[in-house]
């Protein structure tokens, strides 16, 4: 292949390695009817298919479509629009695109449905927390419907990130530390979003993202290099992805570099890996105006650098730059991007669209959707209320301050998130702003009753309490039955473009804890944030702390019930917490230390001179409202081989005075290999309800694959040796069990 002219130096290597792949190759099976179009369209029609831009917005007008918009729509210059939140506008785009434009071919009308629609669900780090993939799945199935009577038919999500810095915002979009957990959960999402048939009218084509790595952002900074080993690669953070090949009919590449090389035109992750390894036939989309961007990451000089490199290296549709459109009816024509590569990309999306049941129906959904009346309906509320309550996590309860007795008289609501409303939503909260989340006030002035002195004392600042907010803090804790501290991060402070490099509890915080602890009063704090706040001081000083994420629309509701006893915690840690920021990455699955650190403080030995090594609070952490003892681990085997599992049994006994509900975490470990394993990595988890006193036995099931690492292409196997079968209620407290891979 001739070397790309104008492709600097950087791409232009990579393009020569990975030159076989670049040829467009063999036309993947495609319909009849999709051949016939791609044999009708022109060039510019080509590159409009590929065009995926923003509709417009106005504070005035709302989401519409400008007379230019609705213009190259007809002209077929537009093969998708983006953030559609208006059923009229959606609606007119699809009669534009199949009534107006020469070949009638409609459009994908998207929008980022993360957690929910109009009724929003705890933010998907919550979710991670509920360990519960049916309302993983229920939560995306309501959010579908309510979307699509919006006019969507396809959203951004789910986000598969796999986590390793909460400096990071966009821990709060993700399913956490655990590539497996993620894995589960990117299957339930993309389940709850298409149902078992992407053509079902009351379901929207998912495109999980962000296909690369994302979560492994260095510094945990958005938008940048992710330069780690191709082991972590493919072992951390592509296996979520790897595991919807069958599903998903699209990914969305990640903005950040892998190997010096911007996803967006990246052949060794969007060809190598994706096609030729996975055979996967899902269309690519850019993130938000990536192709822009390669012209600041400095691997193309112009547009049309840009829309060379970004066709070249595997991406199909562009979002939001309009450099394709722009630019690729020109480079083809000037033989600087073979015609055969601009329709592979169009293929792709043509069989997308197919795949989705828009060819055949383009407005089914208009139609599935047809005469809805309530935007939010009560059972929706109802279902996020129920998620909200399994994704609480307890993380300390000292004396047993809580659940605080529902005969209180007096109960103090201090802090920034005493009474917000719409703080309840965490960032993407999609339309969640119109139906009317439920504050921690309202939800306990409900419950409570009005028999009940409710002392709310709003803080106006996350950075701390004025002296008047202290001062009325104080007299209200003063003599109060219960106090309750709401506070932490704001919904601003995770998501997008909202990293940390200090992920404590926001800046004075602790000064209006410490004065209202003073009291002596039974006090909980509630803390509020997408990532795993780092709260060294609080965790000394406050007797119970819960961690409610964002909880969403019934937030208000959830955290009040499960305050006063009403419902049970059942939420375990989807994150290590860090003591501070310097310990960071800190997460269960790292890789062992020639010197491990045994004790702190220690010599000569994987230690921090001024922390221990350890988490705050580890992964899979969280307390019920019982105490749990958890047995030692035995299995019926002690060989494990590929065809036959091993089946490993724990005993637990509730131990406490109330029932409860323990949740064994099972974690294992390949002890010796050729290569340094992880010291554990979380693999299941069981439940077990148990009555004061009572025992019973949870069984999981080890196979070989869940200790299989990445050899080579897209093989994963073990090599024959020990593995530590590790269980317990948290990656902090695990006994185990030997057993033998012999394959
Ligand atoms: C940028 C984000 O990275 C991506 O997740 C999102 O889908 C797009 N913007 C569109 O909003």
């Amino acid at each position: 292949m001739p070397r790309p002219p104008h492709v600097p130096i950087v791409l232009a290597l990579a393009v020569a390695l990975l030159a076989p792949l670049l040829a467009a190759g063999p036309a993947r099976a495609a319909s009849e009817r999709i051949e016939a179009l791609i044999a009708r369209m022109t060039l510019e029609e080509k590159a409009g298919q590929l065009n995926f831009e923003t509709a417009d917005w106005s504070q005035d007008r709302g989401l519409y479509m400008s007379e230019e918009t609705e213009d190259r729509l007809r002209r077929g210059l537009v093969g998708g629009l983006f953030n559609i939140h208006a059923r009229g506008v959606a609606r007119r785009a699809q009669e534009i695109a199949t009534r107006e434009t020469r070949l009638g071919i409609p459009v994908m009308l998207g929008y980022d449905v993360i957690h929910g629609y109009d009724t929003v669900f705890p933010m998907p780090i919550g979710q991670a927390a509920a360990f519960d993939l049916e309302r993983v799945e229920r939560s995306e199935r309501i959010a579908a419907i309510e979307a699509i009577g919006d006019g969507v038919n396809m959203t951004f999500s789910p986000m598969l990130d796999t986590s390793r810095d909460p400096r990071w915002g966009r821990t709060a979009e993700g399913a956490g530390e655990s590539t497996w957990w993620a894995t589960e959960i990117g299957r339930a999402r993309v389940r709850g979003f298409q149902t078992a048939d992407p053509r079902d009218p009351t379901g929207i084509a998912a495109c999980p993202k962000h296909l690369g790595a994302n979560g492994a952002s260095k510094g945990g900074l958005d938008y940048t290099a992710m330069e780690i080993s191709e082991r972590e690669l493919r072992e951390v953070h592509l296996p979520p992805f790897r595991a919807l090949v069958d599903t998903a009919l699209c990914f969305m590449a990640a903005f950040n570099t892998y190997d010096s090389v911007p996803v967006a035109a990246n052949p060794f992750i969007l060809r190598r890996i994706l096609r030729e390894e996975w055979g996967s036939d899902a269309m690519v989309m850019s993130d938000f105006g990536a192709l822009s961007e390669l012209e600041r990451h400095g691997v193309a000089e112009t547009d049309a650098d840009a829309a060379e490199a970004g066709i070249r290296g595997g991406l199909q549709m562009d979002m939001a730059s309009t450099f394709y459109l722009a630019e690729l009816p020109g480079l083809v024509r000037a033989g600087r991007v073979p015609a055969a590569l601009l329709d592979e990309a169009v293929r792709a999306v043509l069989t997308l669209k197919e795949r989705m049941g828009l060819l055949d129906a383009p407005f089914a959904r208009f139609e599935a959707s047809e005469g809805r009346t309530e935007t939010s309906p009560a059972p929706h509320r109802a279902e996020a209320q129920d998620f909200a309550e399994r994704s609480l996590v307890l993380l300390k309860n000292e004396g047993d301050v809580l659940p605080f007795a529902r005969s209180v008289r007096s109960v103090a609501v201090i802090g920034p998130h005493a009474d917000a409303k719409f703080e309840m939503l965490g960032s993407w909260f999609g339309r969640g702003v119109f139906s009317r989340p439920v504050s921690l006030a309202a939800g306990l002035a409900d419950l409570l009753g009005p028999g009940v002195d409710l002392r709310i004392v709003p803080v106006a600042a996350f950075e701390g309490a004025t002296g008047d907010e202290t001062r009325a803090a104080v007299t209200a804790a003063r003599g109060a039955d219960a106090v309750i501290l709401a506070i932490g991060e704001a919904a601003g402070m995770s998501g997008e473009a909202a990293s940390r490099t200090d992920i404590d509890l926001p800046g004075r915080q602790m000064d209006l804890v410490r004065a209202v602890l003073a009291e002596g009063r039974p006090t909980a704090a509630v803390v509020f944030g997408g990532r795993p706040v780092a709260m060294e001081a609080l965790a000394a000083e406050a007797p119970a702390i819960l961690k409610v994420w964002f909880p969403g629309t019934m937030g208000g509701t959830a955290v009040a019930r499960l305050l006063f006893g009403d419902v049970e915690p059942l939420a375990r840690m989807p994150v290590s917490t860090p003591r501070s920021v310097g310990q960071i990455p800190v997460h269960h699955d790292r890789l062992p230390s020639g010197r491990p650190a045994i004790k702190w403080p220690d010599v000569y030995s994987s230690n921090y001179l001024d922390r221990p090594t350890t988490p705050l609070f580890p992964f899979g952490h969280g307390l019920t409202w019982t105490r749990f003892e958890f047995g030692e681990p035995a299995v019926d085997v002690r060989r494990l081989t590929d065809d036959a599992p091993v089946s490993v049994t724990v005993p637990v006994r509730n131990a406490g005075d109330r029932p409860g509900t323990a949740m064994v975490q099972l974690y294992l470990r390949s002890r010796f290999a050729p290569i340094s394993r992880p010291v554990m990595m979380f693999r299941a988890f069981e439940r077990i309800r148990l009555a004061p006193g009572e025992a019973g036995t949870v069984r999981f099931r080890v196979s070989a694959d869940q200790i299989a690492w990445w050899q080579a292409g897209d093989r994963f196997a073990a090599a024959p040796g020990p593995i530590d079968v590790m269980t317990g209620p948290s990656a902090g407290e695990v006994r185990t069990v030997r057993i033998d891979y012999m394959p």
